[in-house]
């Protein structure tokens, strides 16, 4: 039995933090990403793992990665993204003979073990689905009286909280499998769907469904990688109440709740954390961080910085005077002295973001900005609510950012108004 793991796509909705690494590639508290994270999973559970990754910088940045992690694959390129269904068919096709079962993954899940277990435990064929609170945004399973799949409606407007979802792990037998891939035809929205096998093949024989109460994300939007991170925390730290400082924390630096201070890290005098918060780079002096506060390796929340759930990535900066609230900061980013970050509309509705050309309404009365890697904001640059700077972009002093920023470009004054060049 081997894995296919799919990890060639876009992962347009989460621009700009894919516009530096593909989506499976996104970093995780604790050193891992969620593909790393994946792989390490399945050790034990299948003889081998393919991966199926895109052409170009995208596909090296995976290959890379997984050899510096000493995690063993093989690789499949995928050379146009024409859908799950298409990347399926593009690793099944690269499986070494004499495989006769495939478990498939999507690369940009996050799940715990014993859902993989289930599922390659289960006998081909075989697919796992979990309750879910907000089934109306998933691929509803329909299960007949036998415990098969009947069918999978997308994201049905009248679905229930709590009905099961399909989580795209499933185990197929692979000679069948490849036969449907071959096969298909794009979906309404364009895309060649995995889905569409699937429900063809359990038109023909019972589809096994497979359920239990694991821990399922699919990291797709934005806000969704702030609630991996958290999902990762209650993962590592548990039910603990209390400070774990396996680094430093400074004499006049308080920490109350559970705080993680990683090997490595620093906690300045006069820093405030209140947990749940996950340092690995430097916190302070003089800082506050409020709860759901993630610091990567090499990043920094400087002196009259307050972070609140929000993620610093490796080497992110906020030196001076900042405020990140319900945001994300890339990789590198460098943060102006005054940056700050509006994570609530004076009217307290909900944050809208366009997502694929989409307007999507996040559900969320709090949400801030998504900065892309290597990016800088000048001093008191203000980013409002649900914004988006690229990667690599700049952001003239005193900017008030109302709308998205292209990667690579340069916000700067003209007249009244700021305007990309
Ligand atoms: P998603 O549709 O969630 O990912 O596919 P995406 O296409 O990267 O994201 P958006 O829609 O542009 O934001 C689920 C999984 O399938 C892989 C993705 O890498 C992800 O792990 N995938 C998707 C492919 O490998 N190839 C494709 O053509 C599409």
């Amino acid at each position: 039995r081997y894995a296919v793991v799919l990890a060639a796509g876009r992962g347009e909705r989460l621009w700009p933090l894919t516009s530096t690494r593909p989506k499976p590639l996104l970093p995780l508290p604790g050193g891992e990403t969620l593909l790393s994270r994946l792989l390490r999973q399945l050790q034990g559970l299948v003889d081998g793992v393919v991966v199926v990754v895109a052409g170009g910088w995208a596909g090296e940045a995976v290959r890379r990665h997984l050899e510096e992690k000493g995690l063993a694959a093989s690789y499949a390129v995928q050379r146009e993204q024409r859908g799950t269904g298409d990347a399926a068919r593009v690793g099944v096709e690269a499986l070494p003979r004499g495989v006769d079962e495939v478990l498939l993954v999507n690369g940009d899940l996050l799940v715990s073990r014993g859902l993989l277990e289930a599922v390659a435990g289960a006998g081909a064929p075989a697919l796992a689905a979990v309750p879910s609170e907000r089934s109306w945004e998933y691929g509803v399973v329909d299960i007949d009286e036998r415990g098969c799949l009947r069918g999978i409606r997308e994201k049905p407007a009248d679905a229930r909280p709590g009905s099961l979802v399909s989580t795209g792990v499933m185990l197929l037998p692979r000679g069948r499998l490849e036969e449907l891939l071959r096969g298909l035809k794009p979906s309404p929205r364009g895309e060649l769907e995995v889905t569409d096998a699937l429900t063809a093949l359990a038109a023909e024989e019972c589809v096994r469904i497979v359920t239990g109460d694991w821990l399922w994300m699919d990291v797709g939007r934005p806000w969704e990688v702030i609630e991996a991170y958290k999902a990762v925390f209650r993962e590592r730290m548990g039910p603990r109440r209390e400070p774990l400082v396996e680094g430093e924390a400074e004499p006049g630096a308080v920490l109350r709740g559970p705080v993680y201070v990683a090997p490595g890290a620093v906690v300045r005098s006069g820093t405030v954390v209140e947990g749940p918060a996950w340092i690995e780079g430097e916190a302070g002096p003089l800082a506050r961080l409020r709860p759901w506060s993630f610091l990567l390796r090499g990043s920094r929340a400087g002196a009259h910085t307050e972070v609140k759930a929000s993620i610093l990535m490796e080497g992110a900066k906020a030196p001076h005077l900042s405020y990140v609230g319900d945001s994300v900061v890339g990789e590198h980013a460098n943060l102006g002295a005054g940056t700050v970050t509006a994570n609530l509309r004076f009217d307290h509705s909900t944050v809208k973001m366009t997502l694929k050309g989409r307007r999507v309404d996040t559900g969320r009365r709090k949400l801030g900005a998504f900065i892309g890697g290597y990016a800088q904001t000048g001093v008191n640059v203000s980013l409002l609510p649900g914004v988006r700077v690229g990667a690599y972009s700049w952001i003239y002093p005193g900017a008030v950012v109302s709308r998205d920023v292209p990667d690579c470009s340069f916000l700067a004054p003209r007249g009244q108004e700021y305007v990309v060049e």
